[in-house]
C-alpha cells in the first residue's frame, strides 16, 4: 500500500528545494557503514536508502571503505558496543559529557564545502536504528544538518505497545478495523503490514509490543503452547529486526484450562511447575521473548484470589517461571470490585488500585512490573494522576496510557492526547518531596528501580490510514516520542508529525497543529464536566448518557440530583481517597478551596450554584462549556476545509468526513447534556441560550 493516509508520517516526500536536496544527497549518497553483521542496523541503511530514493531520487551506495570526499558514516561504537555505556560525547543539551547507552546514538556533522561528512554512531543496532530515524526526520522537516551535533539516549527503558487484538480478528476498544495480526481465530497471512507497523513503532523509539489482548479468550490462551509458538516466533522475528521484543498476554488461568492441572493456585507445585515448563518452551522458540502481560482478578478475569493468595503470590509465581530465561512480568494493577453496590458510599473504585496494591511494596520479585493506568479510573478524558505512583518505593513500575480514544471519541473525534500525558508525566507525587514527578518514578530514576517504563493501549488496525481518524495518527507518533523523551513539548510533537504527515508549507503546519493542540480541551468542554467524568453510553463508551452508568454496578457514579453533583472522596465526610495521596496534594484535593476546578467534581459534591475559581457557578460552566464546546469543534472543520488545495484529496476527504461527524456529534453532547441538568437543577442559562 502506497498511499498517502498509508504512510503515516513515513511518507518521505520529494524534497523539490533543489539546492537543499543536492546537500542532502552530496552527504548522503555514499555510507561507510560498519554495522558488525547488526541485522538491525542494517534495517535501518535499507530504511535510509529507501528514503533517501522517496526524497532525493538517489539510492546511497554502501562501502566499508572512505573513497568519496563527502560522506556518511554510520558505526556501532565497538569498543563497548556490548554494554553500550562507552563516552563518546556531550549530550544535546549541551550537560557535559555522556555515557552513550545500547539504544543511544550520536549524530555528527564535520567539515565544511565538498569536505563534509556526517557521523552516526550507535550504542549498538538499535542505536542505529533511532540515529537514522532521527536523521529522516531532519531531512523529511527539510532541517540543516551542518554544525549537527546531538547525542540522544531514551529516558524509559521500556517503551511498550499493547495491541488489544483478538484471535478472531476484532479489537478490543479498536476504532480502525480489524486487526492486522489475526483474522477468523488464526493469524493473518499477509505480514507486510506487520512489517509497516514495526517500522513505524521503531521510527518513534518503542521497543516493546505484546501483541494480544489482556483479555485473553479460548485461543490466545493456547499462545504460549507449541501448537502457536512456531507462528509466533516469525512475528518476533519481523519485529525483532526492528529493536522491538515480543511479549504476550497470557490467562492466570491457563494450567487449568490447557494444561491438564486440576487448579491455578499460584502456590500449588504442580502449576508452579506447569509455568516453568511453559516458560522454557517459549524460550526454545524466542529466545528473546520478552515476557507476560496479566490482567488478572479484574473485570472477571482469573486470578489468585480464587485461591486466597495475593497479586505478589500471582506475580511471583510467574517471574520465577522467566527469570532464568531473562523475562519480564507486567501485572497490571486494574483491579477494583466491578460488582458495586450504589447504597454502600465508602466502596470507591478510584481507591482500589492502591488499596489492593500498596501493602504489597517491597515483596514482588526484581523481575515484577506493575502496570498502572495513568489515573485510578479508566482513561477518562480528566482524572486525577494515580496515587499509586509513588506510593510504592520498592516495586518496579509502568506507567499504562491508552492511544485508543476509548473515552475519548474513539477516533471519530480529534483529540490529540500528548497535552494529557504530558500533564501526567509532570504530575509531583511529593513521594520523595518536591521534584517527585511522575516521569521520575516511570523512568525509574526516583526510586532506583531496575525496570521501569511506559506502555500504551494501541489506535491501529486494518484501516487503510491505520488510526481511523488521520489525525488520529498523531496520538501513536506523540506516545513514542514522549516516551523516548518525556520533555518534549506537546506543540513541539505536534509540530514534527505534522510536517512528517503533510510537508512543510507554513500555513499548513500552523492550522494542523493549532488544531492538535486546541482539540483535548475541545472534547473535554463539550462532554463531562469538571473531571466527574463518564456519562457516556454503557458498553461502547461513545456518546453521551449521563445516567448510563449511573445505576449501574460499576462503581463510577456522578451523583447528581436536584441540589448538586459529584462524588465526595474527602477524608472527613466521602471516601477518604484524598489521603492516598502524598501532602500537599492530598490537602489540595481534599479542600473546596483549593481544588483545581478541572477535577472539582472528581473529589467534592457540590451544589450547582457553587462558585468556581473562574468566577462562574458550577450550572453555569456546565453550560457555558458546552455550547462554547460544540462550537469550537465546528470551528476544528472550518480550520481543515481552509486547508483545501493544500492537503491531497484523499486525506482532505477523510479527515473532512470525520470532523463535520464531530461537529454533529459535539451539538448532541452539548444538547443532552444542558437539558440533562437543567431539568434537574432547574437553574436556566443565564445567557437565555436554547436548550430542550
Ligand atoms: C476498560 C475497557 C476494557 C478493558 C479494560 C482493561 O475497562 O473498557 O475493554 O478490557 O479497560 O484495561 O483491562
Amino acid at each position: 500500500m502506497n498511499s498517502t493516509l498509508y504512510q503515516a508520517w513515513l511518507q518521505y516526500a520529494p524534497i523539490k528545494d533543489e539546492e537543499l536536496a543536492a546537500v542532502y544527497s552530496r552527504l548522503l549518497g555514499t555510507v561507510v557503514a560498519d554495522l558488525q553483521q547488526s541485522r538491525v542496523a542494517n534495517a535501518a541503511i535499507q530504511e535510509l536508502r529507501n528514503a533517501c530514493r522517496s526524497m532525493l531520487g538517489i539510492v546511497p551506495s554502501i562501502t566499508s571503505e572512505v573513497r568519496a570526499s563527502s560522506y556518511f558514516e554510520v558505526r556501532i561504537h565497538a569498543a563497548d558496543a556490548e554494554e553500550g555505556t562507552e563516552e563518546i560525547g556531550e549530550d544535546s543539551m549541551g550537560a557535559g559529557r555522556v555515557r552513550l547507552g545500547a539504544e543511544g546514538f550520536r549524530l555528527e556533522h564535520r567539515g565544511h564545502g565538498q569536505q563534509e561528512k556526517l557521523i552516526l554512531t550507535g550504542g549498538s543496532g538499535k542505536g542505529v536504528l533511532y540515529g537514522v530515524f532521527h536523521l529522516l526526520r531532519l531531512l523529511a522537516s527539510h532541517q540543516p544538518l551542518t554544525g549537527l551535533n546531538i547525542t540522544e539516549q531514551p529516558v524509559n527503558g521500556l517503551r511498550m505497545i499493547n495491541q488489544w487484538d483478538n484471535a478472531d480478528g476484532s479489537v478490543e476498544r479498536g476504532y480502525s478495523g480489524h486487526s492486522i495480526f489475526y483474522e477468523n481465530g488464526r493469524f493473518t497471512e499477509n505480514w507486510d503490514r506487520v512489517r509497516d507497523y514495526a517500522r513505524l513503532l521503531a521510527s518513534v523509539g518503542l521497543n516493546a509490543i505484546s501483541i494480544n489482548n489482556v483479555n485473553v479468550h479460548e485461543i490466545e490462551t493456547k499462545f504460549i503452547t507449541a501448537e502457536y509458538l512456531p507462528t509466533i516466533a516469525q512475528l518476533a522475528d519481523i519485529f525483532r529486526e526492528y529493536g522491538i521484543t515480543l511479549y504476550l498476554s497470557i490467562n492466570f488461568a491457563a494450567p487449568l484450562h490447557i494444561g491438564g492441572v486440576p487448579t491455578s493456585d499460584p502456590l500449588n507445585e504442580e502449576v508452579r511447575q506447569w509455568w516453568k515448563d511453559t516458560a522454557d518452551e517459549i524460550y526454545d522458540h524466542i529466545p528473546d521473548f520478552g515476557g507476560f502481560v496479566v490482567k488478572a482478578d479484574s473485570e472477571h478475569r482469573p486470578g489468585p484470589f480464587a485461591y486466597g493468595r495475593d497479586h505478589a503470590d500471582g506475580a511471583n509465581m510467574l517471574a520465577e517461571a522467566l527469570e532464568p530465561h531473562g523475562g519480564l512480568v507486567i501485572w497490571r494493577c486494574f483491579v477494583y470490585n466491578c460488582m458495586q453496590d450504589w447504597r454502600d458510599r465508602s466502596t470507591d473504585r478510584a481507591r482500589a488500585a492502591y488499596d489492593h496494591f500498596t501493602p504489597l511494596d517491597g515483596r514482588f520479585k526484581d523481575n515484577v512490573l506493575l502496570q498502572i493506568k495513568n489515573g485510578p479510573m479508566d482513561f477518562q478524558v480528566r482524572e486525577p494522576v494515580s496515587p499509586l505512583f509513588g506510593s510504592m518505593k520498592e516495586t518496579n513500575q509502568v506507567l499504562e496510557f491508552q492511544i485508543a480514544q476509548e473515552y475519548t471519541g474513539q477516533q471519530r473525534h480529534v483529540c490529540y492526547l500528548v497535552p494529557q500525558w504530558k500533564e501526567v508525566l509532570d504530575f509531583d507525587t511529593y513521594a520523595n518531596g518536591t521534584g517527585s514527578e511522575v516521569k521520575k518514578i516511570v523512568d525509574g530514576s526516583l526510586h532506583g528501580m531496575k525496570y521501569s517504563g511506559i506502555a500504551a493501549v494501541s489506535n491501529i488496525g486494518k484501516d487503510e490510514n491505520w488510526t481511523g481518524h488521520t489525525l488520529a495518527q498523531a496520538n501513536l507518533y506523540g506516545f513514542g516520542r514522549l516516551v523516548w523523551n518525556p520533555d518534549m513539548s506537546a506543540e513541539g510533537i505536534a509540530e514534527e508529525w505534522t510536517r512528517l504527515t503533510f510537508g512543510n508549507d507554513e500555513t499548513e503546519v500552523a492550522v494542523v497543529c493549532g488544531m492538535l493542540m486546541r482539540s483535548w480541551p475541545i472534547y473535554e468542554s463539550y462532554t463531562s464536566p469538571l473531571g466527574v467524568g463518564w456519562m457516556i453510553t454503557p458498553h461502547t463508551h461513545y456518546g453521551p448518557d449521563v445516567d448510563g452508568y449511573e445505576y449501574s454496578r460499576w462503581g463510577t457514579y456522578h451523583f447528581a440530583d436536584r441540589d448538586g453533583i459529584g462524588v465526595d472522596r474527602t477524608v472527613a465526610t466521602g471516601t477518604g481517597y484524598t489521603a492516598q495521596y502524598f501532602e500537599p496534594n492530598a490537602a489540595r484535593y481534599d479542600s473546596l478551596e483549593d481544588c483545581p476546578d478541572e477535577l472539582l467534581l472528581f473529589f467534592h459534591h457540590v451544589p450547582y450554584s457553587h462558585v468556581l475559581k473562574s468566577g462562574k457557578t458550577v450550572i453555569q460552566h456546565i453550560y457555558d462549556t458546552h455550547f462554547e464546546g460544540a462550537e469550537a469543534a465546528a470551528g476544528l472543520l472550518k480550520a481543515w476545509t481552509s486547508l483545501a488545495g493544500k492537503v491531497d484529496l484523499e486525506r482532505l476527504t477523510q479527515v473532512t468526513e470525520r470532523l463535520a461527524d464531530q461537529a454533529e456529534h459535539a451539538k448532541h453532547w452539548r444538547d443532552v447534556i444542558n437539558t440533562y441538568f437543567y431539568r434537574k437543577s432547574g437553574v436556566p442559562d443565564a445567557q437565555g441560550r436554547t436548550i430542550y
